[in-house]
């Protein structure tokens, strides 16, 4: 069978990651400037050709896809793609999911459970409908918490991602993560990340997680837990109830030596780590090389990987110049 991939550090790749269009119907302001370009429409992958890739990593040992963007609703055939990619569930691949901002779920969340999908993770900052407004700039927050029941109701397990943002939604944590407790969901926080440049300064917001978890401490009864998600959260169970706190603090608490992940963009660009610019082109190698072109390329994204992020929430500029959106969380 093909060889699995590891990296020049020794690290397992087993998570693959796929932003299926960087557009997005909102813009959080954290993530993106009001004004945007996006990239050309004639220079993405057709999903076959995401799927076909998709596939060879399946092959070569990856065991978890997510599917994200920019906002993967919004891209029209993903639910296509969702059901030719949830046919590998089970033999395979353990896990298809998804990070959505649920702007789209409540029309969804039935094709999405139906074609495989069996947990989301949804991004939702605050519950205050002014704040959620002036966060996403056009969101409307009922209509997301409205997507997050429908997927609920559809037997998706949920996973809310809260990006803490200093001043703006700190004093919601607490009440957020008692919500989810109520609600039956698990809750991520995450800390800011300097990538692309947005219409504000990045370290004014930035709300280092190691000071909301005294707080939080304080207020629930919270145990360390050793699941693995296979993502980059250390996790905290709430005694007595059904719900998993996430941290995911890439800049408080490095993960990047258990890091298992790479990014596919919708251009078919491979990314072995959020914080740089090493790349691969997988498009052009699937063009030219079929699947040996694509094996080789494989092969040398793992030899490029780097050891770690080094991101600085107070640099001038990022480092990193493209957003999130672009290379898919
Ligand atoms: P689970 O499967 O639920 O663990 O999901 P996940 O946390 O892997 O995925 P999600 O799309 O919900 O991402 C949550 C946050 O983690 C996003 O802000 C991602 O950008 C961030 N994240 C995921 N992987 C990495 C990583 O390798 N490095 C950094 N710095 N951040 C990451
Ligand atoms: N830093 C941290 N998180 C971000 N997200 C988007 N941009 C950033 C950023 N610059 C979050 C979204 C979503 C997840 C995939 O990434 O809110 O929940
Ligand atoms: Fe869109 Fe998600 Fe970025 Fe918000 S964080 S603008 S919902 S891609």
């Amino acid at each position: 069978s093909a060889p699995a991939l590891i990296d020049r550090h020794g690290r397992t790749i087993s998570y693959l990651r796929i932003s299926v269009t960087d557009r997005c119907d909102l813009r959080c302001r954290y993530c993106m400037a009001e004004q945007m370009s996006f990239l050309p429409r004639s220079a993405l992958l057709s999903l076959d050709e995401i799927a076909i890739i998709a596939e060879r990593f399946i092959t070569r040992g990856i065991t978890k896809i997510r599917l994200t963007g920019g906002e993967p609703l919004v891209r029209r055939d993903v639910g296509d793609l969702v059901r030719r990619l949830g046919a590998h569930v089970g033999t395979g691949l353990d896990e298809l999911t998804m990070t959505t901002n649920g702007n789209h779920l409540v029309e969804h969340a039935g094709d999405m459970a139906a074609a495989g999908i069996r947990r989301i993770n949804v991004s939702l900052d605050s519950r205050d409908p002014g704040i959620f407004r002036y966060i996403t700039r056009y969101g409307d927050v009922d209509r997301v918490v409205a997507g997050i029941m429908a997927a609920r109701s559809a037997g998706l397990a949920v996973k809310i991602n809260m990006v803490a943002l200093n001043g703006l939604n700190h004093a919601e944590i607490a009440p957020m993560l008692a919500w989810c407790v109520e609600q039956g969901f698990d809750l991520s926080l995450i800390e800011t990340m300097p990538l692309g440049a947005i219409d504000e300064d990045r370290t004014d917001r930035f709300l280092p997680l190691t000071r909301v978890f005294d707080d939080l401490s304080a207020r629930f009864a919270l145990s360390r837990d050793a699941h693995r998600s296979g993502g980059p959260a250390r996790y905290w169970r709430v005694e007595g109830t059904g719900t998993r706190l996430g941290l995911i603090s890439p800049l408080t608490a490095n993960f990047c030596d258990t890091c298992n992940r790479v990014r596919l963009t919708t251009e078919g660009i491979l990314y072995t780590c959020l914080g740089h610019d090493d790349q691969v082109d997988l498009k052009r190698a699937l063009r030219e090389g079929g699947i040996a072109g694509l094996d080789a390329a494989l092969d040398s994204a793992m030899a490029t990987k780097p050891a770690r992020h080094e991101f600085d929430i107070a640099a001038a500029a990022p480092a990193v110049a493209r957003h999130m959106s672009v290379t898919g969380g």
